[in-house]
C-alpha cells in the first residue's frame, strides 16, 4: 500500500496499484514506478547474464563427452542456456534497458551473474550434477517467476522452465547411468554431490533475514517466495532424488523432521558465498576473461548482422534492388 493518501495519489500510481492488487500483469506500456522498472531490470539482467555464464562450465565439457549421443545433447542444453539469455535480454529491452548497455555493466563487473558458476567442472559428473542441482535449483525459483508481474517477464519465464525441466532430467540421467556403473564411476557421482550441493542451496541467496531486496519484490508481485522458503521446498524435492541414486547429501545434520513434513538441513557456509559474491571464487576471473573475449572476438559477427540488416532494409525499400 502506499502511504499517499489515496485520494491525492496521481491517477498513474493508482492505477499501477490497483493491477498488483488484483494480481494482474503490468505490461511495457503502463506506467510503473521507477524503483519498480529498476528492480526488474537488474534482476532480468543479473539473470540473462547468469544463463550465458552458465554456458562456460559445460560448455567445457563438449569436447570431452563420453559419447556421440551426449555430445549432442549437451550441445543442445548449452545452446538453450543461450535462447534463454537472448529471452531475457530482449525482456529488459522492454524496460528500455539495451543489450549492449547490459552486457557492458557485466563486462564492467557492475552487474552480477549466479556465483554458482564461478566454480569449476572437474568431471563428466559434474555435468550431470549441474544438470540434476543447478538446473533443478533454477526451476525451483524460476516457476514462480511464471506468475511474475511484469508481463514479458512471466511469459519468457514460461518457455525457459519448460526447458529447464529437460535440463535437470539430462543431468539425472547421467548420474543416474554413473551411479549404475562401476565403484569408480559412482564415486565420482558422490564426489560431483559433495562440491555441488552447498553451492546449489546458497543459489536461492542469503537467508531471509538478511536479504534486502525481498520484501519490496514481495509487494510488487515480483517474488512469491522467500529465499528459506525456496531453499526447503528444493531440499525437500532433492533429497529423495538422491536416494533414488544411492547418493549420499553430504550433511550430517540432515534428518526428516515428521512435525513439520519438511527436511531438515545445514545451511551453506554464508561467508564462502559473500567471498564468491565479491569476486574471489575459484573461477571468477576466468568466466569474466572468457566472456570479455567471447565478446571482442564475436565484433565481427554483430557488425556483419547489422551491415546484412541494413541491406535488407534498403532493398526492402526499393522493390526492383535485389539483395546480393
Ligand atoms: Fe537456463
Ligand atoms: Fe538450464
Amino acid at each position: 500500500m502506499s502511504d499517499v493518501d489515496a485520494t491525492e495519489a496521481p491517477a498513474p500510481q493508482q492505477e499501477f496499484d490497483a493491477l498488483i492488487d488484483a494480481d494482474s500483469r503490468i505490461e511495457p506500456r503502463d506506467w510503473m514506478p521507477e524503483a519498480y522498472r529498476t528492480t526488474l531490470v537488474r534482476q532480468i539482467a543479473q539473470h540473462a547474464h547468469s544463463e550465458i555464464i552458465g554456458m562456460q562450465p559445460e560448455g567445457e565439457w563438449i569436447t570431452r563427452a563420453p559419447s556421440l549421443q551426449r555430445k549432442a545433447i549437451l550441445m543442445a542444453k548449452v545452446q538453450d542456456e543461450a535462447g534463454h539469455g537472448l529471452y531475457l535480454y530482449s525482456a529488459a529491452e522492454t524496460l528500455g534497458a539495451s543489450r549492449d548497455e547490459l552486457l557492458h555493466l557485466l563486462h564492467a563487473g557492475k552487474q552480477k551473474y549466479s556465483s554458482i558458476f564461478n566454480y569449476p567442472t572437474l568431471s563428466w559428473a559434474d555435468v550431470g550434477a549441474i544438470g540434476w542441482l543447478v538446473d533443478g535449483a533454477a526451476i525451483t525459483n524460476q516457476v514462480p517467476l511464471c506468475r511474475c508481474s511484469y508481463g514479458p517477464y512471466a511469459r519468457a519465464m514460461v518457455r525457459i522452465c519448460k526447458e529447464e525441466s529437460f535440463h535437470q532430467r539430462q543431468g539425472f540421467e547421467i548420474l543416474h547411468t554413473l551411479t549404475g556403473g562401476t565403484p569408480e564411476q559412482k564415486a565420482m557421482a558422490q564426489d560431483a554431490l559433495d562440491r555441488w550441493w552447498y553451492p546449489s542451496l546458497a543459489m536461492f541467496g542469503p537467508p531471509d533475514s538478511d536479504s534486502t531486496h525481498s520484501e519490496q519484490s514481495m509487494r510488487w508481485g515480483i517474488k512469491r517466495f522467500s529465499n528459506d522458503e525456496l531453499r526447503q521446498k528444493f531440499v525437500d524435492m532433492t533429497v529423495p532424488q538422491a536416494e533414488v541414486l544411492g547418493l549420499r547429501i553430504p550433511d550430517p545434520a540432515l534428518r526428516w523432521d515428521e512435525d513439520s513434513g519438511h527436511y531438515r538441513f545445514s545451511e551453506p557456509d554464508w561467508e564462502e558465498f559473500w567471498a564468491v559474491v565479491k569476486g574471489r571464487g575459484p573461477c571468477n576471473e576466468q568466466r569474466m576473461t572468457h566472456r570479455r573475449r567471447a565478446h571482442d572476438e564475436g565484433a565481427w559477427v554483430r557488425e556483419a548482422a547489422t551491415a546484412y540488416a541494413a541491406k535488407r532494409a534498403a532493398a526492402a525499400s526499393q522493390p526492383t534492388a535485389s539483395v546480393a
